[in-house]
């Protein structure tokens, strides 16, 4: 199959079309580079650099069997400073990538979705089912194309699942995890491993859990990018898939730093601050849907494996 793979210069997307190109499909690999890094992009991919929401670049990409949608911008504290960055960005390009691929017939779209729509639960683990209440321009953005894909399948225009991740963590060593800016605690809890910052900030010890700190589900890139590749063949055969991607798995951010520190034999500084508006106490998916629709098998997003993964690619840099 050709496929497109839209911020395929980022962690996740490179990592994915890395797995595609591996199961012998061409990618195509868009990126405005507006946090991306050129050097991600698997070599072997054909790498355009433009913006999805480019139409006439996008319909002169030629026949595509899919396209997946990785492209965004992803911080959520930066959203609530710049909301309208964030929906002409996130909602904006998307539709206008979804006009230039449903004219150019292409029938199967993957989106990447996020846990922050469903905003703060109390009840864990959470299922697709769950009421949705985003909590941030981000979380938002991510709803109204999660909204907008709903109306384009029930109107006939496209078949899509949309992924709601939770933390993607991890790396290969071809794909290490570095965003521009690092918001996510185990690179930036490596960073401090490894001298590159000065200690460890953890925001919040009065939660209520057991040990006071925000507790968060982290699956593996490549488990997710695997989940990709199998929801590209499901939608053969279903028109809509909404799927949490997770590992089931609650770590606390103490556990975390615990587990840098015996993974990496490097014990660092750790200081508290107070709580950021909007990050909930806990976040856990349940992935059973996932699992089922997809035949998913989740094979290193245990957090040991996880960090040394994360730390073995984070060497590498
Ligand atoms: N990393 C996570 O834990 C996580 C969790 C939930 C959802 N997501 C979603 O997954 C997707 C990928 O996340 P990531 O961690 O790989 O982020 P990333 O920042 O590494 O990658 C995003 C890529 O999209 C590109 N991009 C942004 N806007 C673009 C546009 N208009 N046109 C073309 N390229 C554009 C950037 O240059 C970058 O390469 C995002 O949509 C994000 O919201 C990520």
């Amino acid at each position: 199959m050709k496929i497109l793979v839209t911020g395929a210069a980022g962690f996740i997307g490179s990592t994915t079309a890395e797995l595609l190109l591996a199961q012998g499909h061409d990618v195509v690999a868009l990126d405005n580079l507006i946090s991306g890094r050129r050097e991600n992009v698997p070599a072997r991919a054909n790498f355009v650099e433009g913006d999805c929401g480019d139409v006439e670049l996008v319909r002169s990409l030629g026949h595509l069997d899919a396209c997946i949608h990785f492209a965004g911008r992803i911080e959520p504290g930066e959203s609530m400073k710049y909301p309208e960055v964030f929906f002409a960005n996130n909602v904006g390009s998307t539709f206008r990538l979804l006009d230039a691929l449903v004219a150019s017939g292409v029938e199967r779209f993957v989106f990447s979705s996020s846990c922050a729509v469903y905003g703060n639960q109390v009840e864990m683990p959470i299922d697709e089912s769950r009421s949705i209440h985003p909590e941030s321009p981000y979380g938002q953005s991510k709803r109204m194309v999660e909204e907008g894909i709903s109306w384009l399948i029930s109107c006939g225009r496209i078949k899509a699942a949309t992924m709601r991740y939770f933390n993607a963590a991890g790396g290969t060593l071809a794909h290490p995890e570095r965003h521009r800016p690092e918001i996510h605690l185990i690179p930036i809890a490596l960073d401090v491993a490894s001298g590159k910052r000065p200690f460890l900030e953890i925001y919040g010890k009065d939660y209520p859990t057991p040990d006071g700190t925000c507790i968060r589900d982290y699956i593996h890139v490549s488990d997710l990018a695997q989940a990709h590749a199998l929801a590209i063949g499901a939608l053969v055969s279903k028109g809509e898939l909404v799927l949490n991607l997770g590992s089931g798995i609650g770590y606390s951010n103490l556990e975390v730093m615990e587990t840098v520190k015996r993974v990496t034999g490097i014990d660092f500084e750790v200081r508290f601050s107070d709580r950021r508006p909007g990050d909930p106490a806990a976040a856990i998916a349940s992935n059973d849907r996932a699992r089922d629709v997809l035949g998913w098998q989740l094979k290193r997003s245990d957090l040991e494996t996880i960090v040394r993964d994360a730390w073995d690619a984070h060497q590498s840099l």
